[in-house]
């Protein structure tokens, strides 16, 4: 029988920090303050990535979403008949339809989100546009080892890990996530993932700090969050989103800069800010396409083909888990 209960590597294998109240008490206490990126996906903060997904200035959605448009044929070839998609940080699913319309030899769909309510929505569209399709939503964080639906175990399966949600990991934190996948796809499994490229800065800075302040929004979201969830005190309207691109580490940053000293509770213990200290809330990675094989390399997966948009802003990668 497949395991797929293969131990987390070291370096993910997290315990209590998971829980909301313990890493953002964790977080907020270092000489950095940040908090994890998984918790801005509440149900508003999964709205708000859906918009963000939408915007002129964000080109990654539409970019990838081109991409597995013009390639899905190829990457649906050679799929065995009963195999299963296991998607990891599925959210609204939408662009795992443009390989659903291809994959008609599939035996279930497997989606793995830690927003509950993106996965419900998901999974009502899906019964509707794709009736006799097997959808099986997993609330969970796909960091850990996620044990698949046991009547699955013995099929072939193919991971799917679009949104380029692997650059919100450092290069150390990533290399680690895909062996965990190795592990949950076991060997002769494909993965198919989306990784973002390294280009022009201004670029970068543009979809990350859009005119609409619709990331601001998403960004600022995780302190409401934070007032509803641990009777947090933040007052939001002295807390500014910033998006910046650090090229020494090639990733975007986003922070929250307070705006003047102050102090914020949290489930009752006190924070104090100085006039523009910031919450460091997300990374977003961007890679060669080179980087990326090496990183995967690394990981125990062969990168067997890559697709990528004119321009050269997005790539979709297919790997091949070698033996371990
Ligand atoms: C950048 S969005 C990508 C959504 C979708 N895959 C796409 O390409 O449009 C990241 C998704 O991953 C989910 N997510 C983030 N961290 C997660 C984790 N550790 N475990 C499970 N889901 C996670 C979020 O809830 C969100 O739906």
């Amino acid at each position: 029988m497949l395991n797929t209960r293969a131990k987390c590597p070291p370096c993910l294998a997290r315990a209590e920090e998971d829980d909301f109240a313990a890493a953002v008490l964790d977080g907020l206490s270092r000489p950095q303050k940040s908090l994890p990126c998984r918790f801005f996906y509440d149900a508003r903060g999964s709205e708000l990535f859906e918009e963000i997904t939408q915007l002129p200035e964000y080109y990654p959605t539409r970019t990838e979403a081109a991409i597995l448009e013009a390639h899905a044929a190829e990457m649906a070839d050679g799929l065995p008949p009963g195999s299963v998609l296991v998607e990891f940080g599925s959210g609204s699913s939408l662009k795992t339809e443009i390989l659903l319309r291809q994959l008609t030899q599939l035996g279930a769909y497997v989606c793995i989100d830690v927003s509950e309510s993106a996965l419900e929505a998901a999974r009502a569209r899906l019964a509707a546009r794709f009736p006799t399709l097997d959808v099986r939503p997993i609330v969970g964080d796909f960091s850990r080892t996620v044990a698949l639906p046991a009547d699955l175990a013995e099929r072939p399966r193919t991971g799917f890990f679009p949104g380029s949600t692997i650059g919100n990991l450092t290069p150390a934190e990533a290399g680690c996530l895909l062996q965990t996948f190795r592990a949950c796809l076991d060997a002769g499994g494909r993965l198919i993932v989306g990784v973002d490229l390294k280009k022009d800065a201004r670029r970068l800075h543009m979809a990350y700090n859009d005119s609409a302040g619709v990331t601001a929004a998403f960004n600022l979201n995780l302190l409401t969050r934070i007032n509803r969830e641990l009777a947090g005190t933040f007052d939001l309207a002295a807390f500014r989103h910033e998006a910046v691109y650090n090229p020494r580490e090639g990733r975007i940053e986003m922070h929250l800069r307070s705006t003047r000293r102050q102090v914020a509770g949290v489930l009752g213990r006190p924070f104090r800010f100085g006039a523009g200290e910031r919450i460091h809330t997300e990374n977003s990675y961007k890679y060669t396409i080179a980087e990326f094989h090496e990183l995967a390399r690394r990981a125990g997966w062969q990168p067997t083909r890559v697709w990528t948009d004119e321009s050269n802003l997005f790539s979709v990668h297919e790997l091949v888990a070698g033996s371990l």
